[in-house]
């Protein structure tokens, strides 16, 4: 972990015109720089960077934020990592904090195992760039099959020399231990001592990890031998469960994000040609059918899948294997079947990009439709085949846990089966009803603010380390809305831009001067009142501000911008740029300046606001209170008793008007 000192100095180094210039182009547009947005396909500059702010903010997409930020959502990474990336560019050496001494012989395992692997990895690639044998035999053949100089090095693919013991001889020689090299499986070591290489004569898929770690290989055999695997994979270890990784998530997952789309293919070599072909957004299950950690890999980057598979009847079954799986956890799936006797890789070879993209485009069905037409083909005419048809097609419906998109489908297959569509539904009903029972429904998240944050690492408790990456790439959860929504983020506003500004003013009673941070005015105010937010992230946030509005160095904006929860740093960037610019109060960028000498008059008006908001509802929900008792026998008293207190409120009301009204009580 790191710690907050250097945490706090990363911060203070990462410059935003800087961190952003390393992949926007960017032109000066008076304070600010502007450039093309890289989070969507921006034709005109939307995206600004502002220098005084330290903030990014694209004002067509809402992407944007801290250079922390920044880098998490360009380059997939989780804020650690964000973290991490922006230390190395800045040359400041991180200060891990201290682990226990289990936790310090795991880690050391794993982080040896992956030097190893990394080692290897080069060492593949020379063999096969410079050895004799690895270009005559094993770069011939990637030459060959087509791939490019540029793929093959983009893949850091290798060659493994056909001898017993090369890569281990190498290996000890250059220092590595045996013990690391048995535990990635790159030797095979016998009780005689005798250690032989794993991949001995086959050319080497190295296997990244979704941060770029190489995990593990894959060998392919280069002579047609029905005796030997075509492949040989890495064994499962400390660093590598087959069926948590996907091949090529690493050099996917931007294009996942940009282009909202994963395309799912069998193999390491459909991955590769796909990316020849211009293609990016693509991984592979390698072979075998889809899990639960794999999808859900995916859908952090998005939720619309297209698999790819033969046109012949293996790839049509394995198509239809592992969709429920997809369905079930919310995935858009749509299918495309190549033709008869292509994948992925023959397909990309003899076609150009442009080419394969309309065959896309042109053939992409979703999957329900797909399986309804598929199975109707099959059923022809027979009565029993095509009951069991529909019960197929009501389970897979069943699953999809969206219950509009299973409207829409149910209205789709019933026109396509011609069945009555009250009658399908009345099925998937059936077991949607009976599966409800047996779980309850989850609650929706709510974006959980520690009070104790000093400023973002509290999540690295979470135990899935997931959280602020998959915040970063979906849309920002929403919050369970509250009645005066917008009431509540100008008080917000206030709190994370100016929360540690103190305020004067003169006390009416004591006549004394007080001095008090705007956070804390806010809250204090409120609970004079006992009034809250309702909305529980602001009010976590208006919290999280009051505990340390008042610690030595402690600047809001910069708090809640670095936030390790994605839901308040993104909230926090919208309240810093100027998307909630009040224009009623100010519209040029000089009269910004001004806001903060007018913070002594501005918040208490806008607490008087907020407070004008509350009572308003509080009178007509009292006046449908009334309604509702009107045709209720003996309320007569009840209802007197609302009125009364409905009176009340509006004498409330009136002098909150009135005090809104008039000039405040304040003074700088
Ligand atoms: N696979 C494997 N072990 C095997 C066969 C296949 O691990 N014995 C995995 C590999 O990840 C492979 C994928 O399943 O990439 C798909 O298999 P296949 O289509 O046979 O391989 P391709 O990648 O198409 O390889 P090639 O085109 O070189 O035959
Ligand atoms: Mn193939």
């Amino acid at each position: 972990m790191i710690d907050q000192a250097t945490i706090d100095r990363i911060r203070d180094a990462a410059n935003i015109v800087d961190v952003v210039s390393d992949f926007v182009t960017l032109r000066r547009r008076g304070v600010n720089y502007v450039g093309l947005c890289p989070f969507h396909s921006d034709k005109s500059p939307s995206f600004y960077v502002s220098p005084a702010k330290n903030i990014c903010k694209c004002f067509a997409c809402g992407s944007g934020g801290s250079p922390v930020n920044f880098i998490m959502q360009h380059e997939q990474l989780d804020f650690f990592d964000a973290l991490r990336y922006l230390a190395k560019k800045y040359h400041i050496d991180i200060q891990e904090k201290e682990l226990t001494d289990e936790e310090k012989a795991i880690r050391s395992d794993r982080e040896s195992m992956l030097i190893v692997n990394q080692w290897a990895q080069t060492y593949f690639s020379s063999q096969l760039w410079e050895h004799p044998e690895g270009s005559s035999i094993g770069l011939r053949y990637f030459r060959e099959r087509g791939f490019r100089d540029d793929v093959i090095r983009k893949f850091q693919l290798g060659y493994s020399l056909e001898r017993h013991d090369a890569l281990y001889g190498e290996a000890i020689r250059s220092g590595y231990r045996k013990e690391f090299l048995e535990k990635t499986g790159l030797v095979i070591a016998y009780d005689n001592g005798q250690v032989n290489d794993r991949f001995r004569g086959r050319v080497i898929f190295p296997v990244h990890s979704l941060s770029g770690k190489v995990v593990a290989f894959g060998g392919r055999i280069l002579r047609k031998d029905d005796k030997t695997a075509k492949y040989l994979n890495s064994p499962e270890s400390d660093i590598y469960h087959k069926s948590n990784e996907l091949y090529g998530i690493f050099l996917a997952k931007q294009q996942m994000v940009k282009n909202d789309r994963c395309y799912l293919v069998e193999g390491y070599t459909d991955v590769i040609s796909m990316h020849q072909a211009g293609i990016e957004n693509v991984v592979a299950s390698s072979g075998t059918a889809l899990t639960m950690p794999q999808i859900r890999l995916i859908h952090r980057f998005t939720e619309n899948i297209t698999v790819l598979y033969d046109g012949d009847a293996a790839g049509i079954k394995a198509a239809l294997r592992g969709i429920d799986l997809l369905l079930e956890e919310g995935m858009n799936v749509k299918v495309v079947l190549l033709p008869d006797g292509e994948d992925p890789d023959s397909f990309a070879r003899g076609h150009n990009a442009t080419q394969f993209a309309d065959y896309i485009r042109e053939n992409e069905t979703d999957f329900v439709r797909f399986k309804t037409r598929l199975l109707l083909g099959d059923a022809g005419g027979d009565p029993i085949k095509r009951t069991a048809l529909i019960k197929d097609i009501i389970r897979t419906i069943a699953i999809i846990p969206d219950e509009i998109a299973r409207a829409l489908y149910i209205r789709e297959c019933s026109s396509m089966m011609e069945i009555d569509e009250k009658v399908l539904l009345n099925e998937v009903n059936k077991i949607t009803l009976s599966r409800n029972e047996k779980q309850k429904p989850p609650t929706p998240p709510l974006p959980a603010v520690s009070p104790t944050t000093d400023g973002g690492a509290q999540t690295s408790t979470a135990p899935e380390p997931s959280s602020p990456q998959a915040a970063a790439s979906s849309t920002v959860p929403s919050p369970i809305r509250s009645p005066f929504e917008a009431e509540e983020l100008v008080l917000l506003r206030y709190v994370v831009r100016y929360g540690e500004r103190i305020l004067a003013y003169t006390d009416e009673e004591t006549n004394r001067e007080v001095l008090i941070p705007v956070a804390e005015f806010i809250r204090s105010n409120l609970e004079e009142d006992d009034m809250s937010f309702h909305n529980p992230l602001y009010k976590a946030m208006l919290d999280e501000a009051t505990a340390h509005c008042r610690d030595e160095g402690f600047v809001a904006s910069k708090h809640f911008l670095y936030h390790a929860e994605t839901v308040v740093s993104h909230l926090a960037t919208d309240l810093i740029s100027e998307k909630y610019q009040l224009s009623k109060y100010h519209t040029k960028y000089q009269e910004i300046k001004q806001e903060e000498d007018m913070l002594t008059q501005w918040v208490p008006r806008d607490l008087l606001g907020f407070k004008d908001a509350w009572i308003r509802r509080q009178i007509s929900e009292i006046g449908d209170r009334i309604k509702n008792l009107q045709h209720t026998e003996n309320a007569e008293e009840q209802v007197l008793l609302l009125m009364q207190e409905q009176d009340e409120l509006n004498v409330i009301k009136k002098n909150l008007n009135k005090m809104i009204g008039e000039r405040i009580i304040l003074k700088m």
